[in-house]
């Protein structure tokens, strides 16, 4: 039998941890020792109160029941609070070589999105103002990497997610293509506009409290994979107001690109454009995946 120890607002902390000492995973150990050693001190450290802890507690609970299959406000949590780009970050300094820098995942992203041949338009919008887009898929070096797989996302030209529509089951702007042998890629969509992440709950809240904005600017984000190649998960951001001020972070100035009007280039003639070429690092060994989100009517579906 362990005897019992004087409990106090310091030895609380050794009595958790030891607590939890018999822990198999070794991983699963070092995570929660350092959570739990952490959580304690900032309580600690703000003296935190039992009404401050169960208004916390409140307000995870609201972000739970905030979920449903097309919503992920847990995501939008971590994307608010920066912690989505601190792992992306960290997964970046795991990596054997890095490319085009990486983005946000964010909460809109949704796996099965319609597939469409180069050329085509993600646009559903009749009358919609289309732009294209249009670039490289290589290595570090510049060499081409044929047959690179692209999904692409972003908001309408109203600046609109489809998740946020009435019927969130229909696709909209939204694709997948298939990079030609040279790795050369080419779409049409529209010009997505600067738009104000959902306010409409928990974390919105948060986000008034803080007197933050709440807006990102304008992006259309990829994701680009190649067997044996790291898969890139990235956005690239027009330059507007917010470019400076994302309230989730996901904005370097490598990913800021512009749509220009009269480009030679360009293999869509009469559209403005986007000019852009990714580079894909090559994957290492024990490479895991770096996408900090997923589908967010995936998310709890595994078994345990
Ligand atoms: C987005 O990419 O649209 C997004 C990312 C994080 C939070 C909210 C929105
Ligand atoms: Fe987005």
């Amino acid at each position: 039998m362990t005897e019992p120890r004087a409990i106090d607002e310091n030895t609380i902390t050794d009595a958790a941890l030891d607590q939890m000492a018999g822990t198999t995973d070794p991983r699963l150990k070092q995570i929660m020792e350092s959570l739990v050693s952490h959580l304690h001190q900032f309580a600690r450290d703000v003296d935190l109160t039992p009404e401050e802890w169960i208004k916390g507690i409140e307000f995870l609970t609201n972000v739970g029941k905030t979920c449903t299959p097309v919503r992920q406000e847990f995501i939008l949590m971590s994307d608010t609070l920066g912690m989505s780009t601190l792992i992306n970050a960290l997964h970046d300094k795991r990596s054997r070589e890095i490319g085009t820098k990486t983005s946000l995942l964010g909460p809109f992203y949704r796996a099965d999105s319609p597939k469409y041949e180069l050329g085509g338009t993600i646009n559903t919008r009749e009358g919609a103002p289309e732009i294209a887009v249009y670039g490289q898929i290589t290595d570090l070096a510049g060499k081409p990497i044929p047959n690179a797989s692209i999904e692409i996302w972003q908001t309408d030209d109203e600046g609109v997610y489809d998740l946020q529509k009435q019927d969130p089951s229909i696709m909209d702007t939204r694709g997948q293509f298939t990079a030609d042998a040279d790795g050369k890629y080419n779409l049409r969509t529209v010009c997505p506009l600067g738009y104000m992440i959902p306010m409409d709950g928990p974390v919105g809240d948060m986000i008034r409290a803080q007197k933050r904005h709440g807006f990102r600017p304008a992006h259309i984000h990829f994701l680009i994979g190649a067997p044996g190649y790291r898969e890139l998960v990235t956005a690239l951001y027009l330059r507007d107001d917010y470019v400076g001020s994302d309230t989730v972070f996901g904005v370097t100035d490598s990913l800021i690109t512009e749509v220009k009007n009269d480009d030679a280039s360009s293999p869509i003639p009469n559209l403005p454009s986007i000019g852009f070429n990714f580079s894909l690092g090559r994957e290492a060994e024990d490479e895991m995946s770096g996408r900090v989100g997923a589908d967010p009517s995936q998310i709890g579906q595994t078994s345990h």
